[in-house]
């Protein structure tokens, strides 16, 4: 099928390289030239594991093309997925005014009948707003699909190409069938499409990032209860998980969710439920109590120092707002940072693939480190801040040797209390017993 997608990020560039991959000849447009420019020179703009290689091999078989000249995608493909940006606007809401946008040029540009697919994530009433837009611009024959999509950054290629379901909200049985064809290089083994009107496949986006963010927020409360009691999270992120009924996903206590979904989704959720008159309270208390942890992380660290902060220098790892990918937007790791500048604290810095897109928000407020050892020497303890495979297993000795003292702060749970605590590293994680407990309740 011929296939354009508008909006080459996260989202777009992935679907776009997968659908290619499936066969289909597929049109990437985006506003941003110097992105195009990277991609036509075969330059990923983005980190995604995987993504490189499909993209190159897509290109070199002339299925994937990549163009700023949104007509002529729109004059030739049948099917025009949308993957552009609805960050949140200043009130929590999603501004979907790039959806809109790229609607209506598409009303304007098209010359026959056209099926407009929006992956990006939009709030309930956004397929009647953009049906009416379209409708007022033009007088050729289209149709409408919310299509939202739940990849995951760091695993987005697999999560596209095996999806655990894709969500197809149209109520139109041809319109059902020829998505049902876009969507069968994915489903050989079994069809995982479901089938739903707009407005609920809409909702059930925002539902389970909400969802999910819940979760992580009821944990990160869990965590302080288990530290005031001195209980142990991951104790009872076991005891809970291993109940069938509630399952071990997303039970991991941390420094706070972040990143380009859930903290935007939930606060557009919240104002969603606020502009139809309903508080939705749960929604609420998780931005809450996602903004308390990200605070409470970072406060633990910096009243450890008192009124030395001003004269404290930390090591970082990690920037990204979770492992396998260079994504900085509302990281955790970033809000604890500026805490730590506010508190007259020096930062130095490393994360495998976020150091760029730090650079383009921190500037040269931080130091950033050529790799995790490097950046130790002279500072006064490490913090870890994103769950990167390459910080789970560290060379302990060598980090006591380069710290000014054997002092680690974790964001993610990563370590074993009971053998730091034996390596004599004086040990603060989320929680959990400090490491001193751990040492008197161990018998081996
Ligand atoms: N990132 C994720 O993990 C993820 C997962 C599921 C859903 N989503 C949703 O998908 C959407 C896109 O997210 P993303 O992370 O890929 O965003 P992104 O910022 O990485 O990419 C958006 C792209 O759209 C382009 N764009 C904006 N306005 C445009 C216009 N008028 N014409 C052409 N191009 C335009 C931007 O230049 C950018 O390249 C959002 O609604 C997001 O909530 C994201």
């Amino acid at each position: 099928m011929k296939v354009s997608v508008v909006g080459v990020g996260y989202v777009g560039l992935v679907a776009a390289a997968c659908l290619a991959e499936g066969g289909n000849h597929v049109t990437c447009v985006d506003k941003d030239e110097d992105k195009m420019d990277d991609l036509v020179h075969g330059k990923i703009p983005i980190y995604e594991p995987g993504l490189a290689e499909l993209v190159k091999r897509n290109v070199e078989a002339g299925r994937l093309v990549f163009t700023t000249d949104l007509s002529e995608a729109v004059l030739n493909s049948l099917i025009i997925v949308l993957g552009v940006g609805t960050p949140s606007a200043p009130d929590g809401s999603a501004d979907i005014s790039a959806v809109l946008a790229v609607a209506e040029q598409i009303a304007e540009l098209m010359d026959g009948y056209r099926i407009v697919v929006t992956k990006s994530t939009v709030p309930v009433g956004t397929h009647q707003k953009v049906c009416d837009l379209m409708a007022a611009k033009t007088d050729h024959p289209f149709d409408y699909v919310s299509n939202p999509e739940f990849l995951k950054e760091g695993s987005a290629v697999d999560d596209f190409m095996k999806p655990d379901r894709v969500i197809i909200g149209t109520t139109k049985p041809a319109v059902m069938e020829i998505m049902k064809q876009l969507y069968s290089p994915f489903m050989r083994k079994s069809s995982r499409l479901l089938f739903m009107d707009p407005a609920s496949a809409e909702l059930a986006k925002y539902a389970a990032n909400a969802m999910l963010a819940t979760r992580i927020s009821f944990m990160n409360e869990l965590s302080q209860l288990c530290e005031a009691c001195d209980a142990d999270i991951e104790m009872v992120r076991k005891g809970m998980g291993t109940d069938s009924r509630i399952g071990d996903a997303f039970l991991f206590a941390g420094l706070g969710y972040g990143g380009s979904c859930f903290p935007k989704d939930v606060r557009a959720l919240a104002h969603l439920g606020d502009e139809q008159g309903i508080d939705l309270t749960i929604a609420k208390a998780v931005q809450a109590a996602n903004v308390k942890q990200q605070r409470r992380f970072a406060r633990k660290v910096i009243d450890y120092f008192g009124d030395h902060a001003q004269q404290t220098r930390l090591a970082v790892w990690g920037l990204a707002f979770k492992a396998k990918t260079d994504d900085v937007r509302e990281s955790a790791a970033l809000t604890c940072i500026e805490l730590f500048l506010d508190a007259g604290i020096q930062v130095k810095a490393f994360d495998p693939e976020a150091m760029g897109s730090t650079r383009a928000v921190l500037g040269d407020r931080i130091e950033l480190g050529d790799d995790a050892y490097s950046i130790l020497a002279g500072c006064d303890a490490l913090v870890v801040m994103t769950d990167w495979q390459e910080f789970r297993s560290p060379d302990f000795d060598l980090l006591k040797e380069k710290l000014n003292k054997p002092l680690i702060f974790d964001g993610r749970n990563l370590y074993d209390m009971k053998y730091l605590a034996k390596q004599g590293i004086d040990y603060h994680c989320i929680g959990r017993p400090h490491s001193s407990l751990a040492v008197c309740g161990d018998s081996t």
